[in-house]
């Protein structure tokens, strides 16, 4: 089972990336921001709850988002490999999904970690708000405090897999088959196919 780590700052590509790499490898795509949204559009308890942390730009308790990849494991018993978009954002998630993979005597591959400038992030996000219809994307404001966020709680989720040898930086500014060719150069490196 491979797992892969897409990690980077709102607005780096995490998403776009993550739709065509699971198409080339056939790994199962965990986006917790993705997850978190359906359960808001759903009207649950869980989306209730997580919808005023999201529209202000602030992350989510980890036991919240820690139970959701739990159950998305789970219920992915004959997956091939998982592909993490937006999860683990801090150290403690990062510690949580370790414990989880080693029950089903995984690890993880590799993080992939896209490098963009604060101010590119800024024009796509603002961009992305134009037609996303995405709460955290309409103003400014909010967009700064999800960076701010990103500086001062998941950033350090890099230094924990560095400690395993396990980062790879990507630059993420670029046209997105260039940069999608340079992901797949490193996946092709570690993945069994
Ligand atoms: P989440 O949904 O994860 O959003 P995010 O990390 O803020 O990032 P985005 O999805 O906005 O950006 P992305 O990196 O996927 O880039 P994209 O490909 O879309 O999280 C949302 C919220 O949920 C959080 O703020 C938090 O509240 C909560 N949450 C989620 N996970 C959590 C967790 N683990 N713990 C706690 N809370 C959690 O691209 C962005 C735009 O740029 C697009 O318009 C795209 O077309 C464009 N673009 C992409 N690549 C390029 C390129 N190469 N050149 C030009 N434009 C490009
Ligand atoms: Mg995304």
């Amino acid at each position: 089972m491979f797992n892969l780590i897409l990690f980077g700052p709102p607005g780096s590509g995490k998403g776009t990336q993550s739709e065509k790499l699971m198409a080339k490898y056939g790994l199962k795509h965990l986006s917790t921001g993705d997850l978190l949204r359906s359960e808001i559009s759903r009207q649950t308890s869980l989306g209730q709850a997580a919808k005023g942390f999201m529209d202000k730009g602030q992350l989510v308790p980890d036991e919240v988002v820690i139970g959701m990849i739990s159950s998305a494991l789970d219920e992915n018993p004959h997956a091939t490999g998982f592909l993490y978009d937006g999860f683990p954002r801090t150290s403690a998630q990062a510690e949580a999904l370790d414990k989880l993979l080693h029950l089903k005597k995984a690890s993880i591959g590799v993080m992939l970690a896209l490098d963009v400038s604060e101010e590119e992030l800024v024009k796509r996000l603002l961009k992305r708000g134009e037609t996303s219809g995405r709460s955290d994307d309409t103003n400014e404001q909010v967009i700064r405090a999800r960076i701010t966020e990103y500086q001062t709680k998941t950033a350090a989720v890099a230094d924990y897999y560095h400690q395993f040898n396990k980062v790879v930086m990507i630059k993420g500014e670029g046209t997105i088959d260039e940069i999608f060719g340079e992901l797949c150069k490193e996946i092709d490196k570690r993945i069994n196919r």
